[in-house]
């Protein structure tokens, strides 16, 4: 916001007519906004809660080796690429907003419960080796040694110390302020509408019919991209809502000299279900997350808290003398591929950040830079390519559908 502005005030003729209008505030609009005004550009938002969204129920696990899966191995060296960016990027960020993010390398350990667990885990294990990544397979003892909670059954483990965390309400609440700091102006009303001319994104109507507009667009809404009224159908990025329960409990204080309750990250599959308990310095300890394709609700149910606890209790069962503060449901934004859509679309104009499924949280800071680089020079970093949005395209679809199967990429 201007720093002479207030929430209610109506915008200014200039702050109509930015260079950039970036449609959503959470995590990814943000830091986008703010790379991008780091670069000169005149940049506006557009949420009627900046800083809001995903990011408020995330658990920030800065996961590119937990979370590697089959078939994913592009994705990972995007989230490897952003991973490694974090501590530069934390640096900036606190020096911009003046406030702490909670950037804990604390390390992850992804335990198993049973023999079949430990089976997908070794493959897990071996997939991670075959990627290049710093992961070690422990056993059961050596896991109980690490982390004195777990249960004695943990059959064994991977200790993963480069997948760190950091707090996603805390980043949100940063880049807010390095946005602000930075001259970002907020429009805190949603956007209703895109609008085009000469064939070309132009900018957005506001509900009261405000007409923003803007040298380009950036739609970075979350799981709600896909409903940005005006965006022609071959462009309208394929972004579902996947919810997400998770519980925040508050950790006990370790006893004088003795060990925390959890040290790190611990995570597990139960029963097929991903599990995972994230101890934060600040003493809060998040649990997540249940994954269910329920479009756009949001209930926190019965059934969601019941088997988080029942799980995680199977992993560390002194978890269900803790505190519980706190029960929140969050839409993921999922993609086709459960990878971002960055970049340009079709519709001159028109860019997307957005798609970012599991890894938002992880994603923000090579997000942040790739946006600012295209926003700024027009040409898309190398990082971004194999995420561009015309992979989606309905041409491109056709294109491989198509192709014979010797031709079909591997
Ligand atoms: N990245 C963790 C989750 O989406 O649940």
């Amino acid at each position: 916001m201007h720093p002479s502005a207030t929430p209610s005030d109506p915008p200014r003729p200039a702050d109509r007519h930015p260079d950039v209008l970036v449609v959503g505030g959470g995590i990814i609009g943000l830091v986008t906004a703010w790379r991008a005004a780091g670069r000169g550009l005149r940049v506006a938002v557009a949420d009627p809660a900046p800083g809001g969204g995903a990011a408020q129920v995330a658990a920030g696990m800065l996961a590119a080796v937990t979370e590697l899966h089959y078939g994913e191995e592009t994705l990972l060296g995007l989230n490897l690429a952003s991973a490694q960016r974090y501590p530069e990027f934390t640096r900036e960020l606190e020096a911009a907003s003046g406030q702490r993010i909670g950037y804990r390398r604390s390390g992850t350990l992804q335990v198993a419960l049973d023999a079949d667990d430990r089976a997908h885990l070794r493959e897990l294990h071996t997939l991670q080796v075959r990627c290049g990544l710093d992961s070690q397979w422990l056993t059961g003892r050596e896991c109980r040694r690490l982390e004195p909670t777990l249960a004695p059954g943990v059959r064994g483990g991977l200790r993963v110390d480069g997948d760190h965390q950091v707090d996603p309400r805390r980043l949100a609440g940063a880049l807010l302020a390095a946005c602000e700091r930075t001259g970002v102006v907020f429009h805190r009303t949603r956007a209703e509408r895109l609008t085009t001319a000469g064939g070309r994104a132009s900018g957005v109507e506001l509900p009261d019919g405000t007409r923003l507009s803007a040298g380009q667009v950036v739609l970075a809404g979350g799981s709600l991209s896909g409903r940005l009224e005006g965006v022609p159908e071959a462009v309208r990025p394929p972004v579902r809502p996947v919810k997400g329960q998770v519980l925040r409990l508050r950790l006990p204080d370790p006893p004088p000299g003795g060990p925390p309750f959890l040290s790190r990250t611990v995570r597990a599959v139960v029963r097929g279900n991903p599990v995972y308990l994230v101890p934060r310095e600040s003493g809060e300890l998040v649990l997540g997350a249940t994954t269910e394709e329920l479009g756009w609700d949001t209930t926190v149910t019965a059934g969601g808290v019941y088997e988080l606890l029942r799980d995680a209790h199977e992993l560390v069962p002194g978890l269900t003398e803790l505190p519980l503060t706190e029960s929140l449901a969050g839409l993921r934004p999922g993609s086709p591929d459960n990878a971002p859509l960055l970049g340009p679309t079709a519709l001159p104009g028109l860019h997307l950040a957005t798609g970012h499924f599991r890894n938002g949280v992880l994603l923000t800071p090579v997000t942040g830079d790739v946006m600012a680089e295209l926003l700024s020079t027009g040409t898309v970093p190398e990082a971004a390519r194999p995420f561009s949005p015309a992979r989606f395209s309905p041409d491109v679809q056709e294109e491989q559908r198509t192709r014979a199967p010797e031709e079909q990429p591997v």
